[in-house]
């Protein structure tokens, strides 16, 4: 592991440790935030109080900072992290951005998402020109700490899989919610109906494998002919829940990309 500084010790910041530290990795890793009482889940001689004292120790940055929060933090650092390996998971802020404001060259974008919290992120990230290999292990083995990784290709990618991935827990939620609501809508009892939806969830867990069947062979493997599922799903297509998906998921990619093309965090 390359001495690393999480900076931000909020929801990532914090379960990227957490992450690291089940797999008692943290010999290397410090933790910096504003707020004392965020650092506990890290041990006395890992805490970092002042994110310039960060650069002493570390070799890598990690910013879990908020966007909004980056021009102030930068304003306290100066260049003290222009030698290190400068990791950014903010959304919508571009490498350009983080290699102009700290001026190190060797930088990486990478898109966690909620996942985090129980090990199954999926992590895409892109890393600058001047990033070794090393670092690039380095990388890996940070974001696997925290569930799968893909490396990708482009920079312009992570506004695809930002609107996929990274949002992507809040349409499952959403699903879950509606799921709840029919439940209760067709006379089964609140409690049952929260049950019904969060367990019907780990439908997932057989799609997982990847190798069984498909989502279409899955949906084909619960809907027989003529049946209650079919029904369903009928109604679904002819309403247009694919389009609604498609437009939905076209907004927030062009949403990110707006927000990389205004990003005013520096
Ligand atoms: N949450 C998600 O699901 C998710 C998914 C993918 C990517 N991200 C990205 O991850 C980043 C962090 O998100 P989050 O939800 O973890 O944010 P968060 O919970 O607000 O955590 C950020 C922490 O950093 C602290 N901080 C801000 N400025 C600081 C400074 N100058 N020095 C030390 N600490 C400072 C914040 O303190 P204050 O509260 O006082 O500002 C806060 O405790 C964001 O850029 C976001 O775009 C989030």
């Amino acid at each position: 592991m390359i001495p690393t500084a999480i900076i931000g010790a909020g929801n990532m910041g914090s379960a990227l440790y957490k992450g690291l530290a089940s797999q008692g990795k943290t010999d290397r890793i410090w933790l910096c935030d504003q707020h004392a009482e965020k650092l506990t889940i890290a041990s006395m001689d890992r805490r970092i109080n002042h994110p310039a004292d960060a650069g002493k120790v570390a070799e890598c940055i990690l910013l879990a900072v908020k966007p909004q929060s980056f021009s102030t933090l930068m304003t306290t650092v100066g260049n003290a992290w222009a030698g290190t390996l400068v990791i950014s998971i903010m959304a919508g802020v571009t490498m350009k951005t983080v290699v102009d404001a700290t001026g190190a060259s060797a930088v990486v974008r990478a898109m966690p998402n909620l996942g985090a919290r129980v090990g199954r992120s999926i992590t895409g990230w892109h890393p600058s020109p001047a990033v070794t290999p090393v670092q690039m292990e380095h990388v890996e083995e940070l974001f696997s700490s925290i569930g799968m990784t893909v490396r990708l290709a482009e920079e312009s990618q992570m506004d695809g899989f930002t609107a996929v991935a990274g949002s992507g827990p809040a349409y499952v939620f959403l699903l879950a919610e509606l799921l709840e609501n029919a439940a209760r809508e067709l006379g089964v009892d609140e409690a049952t109906s929260a049950r019904i939806a969060r367990d019907l969830l780990g439908a997932g867990s057989l799609l997982l494998d990847g190798k069984e069947r498909s989502a279409l062979e899955w949906q084909e493997a619960v809907a027989s002919k003529g049946g209650t599922t079919e029904a369903a799903l009928h109604v679904m297509q002819e309403k247009g829940l694919p389009a609604i998906f498609h437009d939905a998921i076209a907004a927030a990619a062009e949403r990110s990309r707006s927000l990389s093309r205004d990003d005013k965090s520096h």
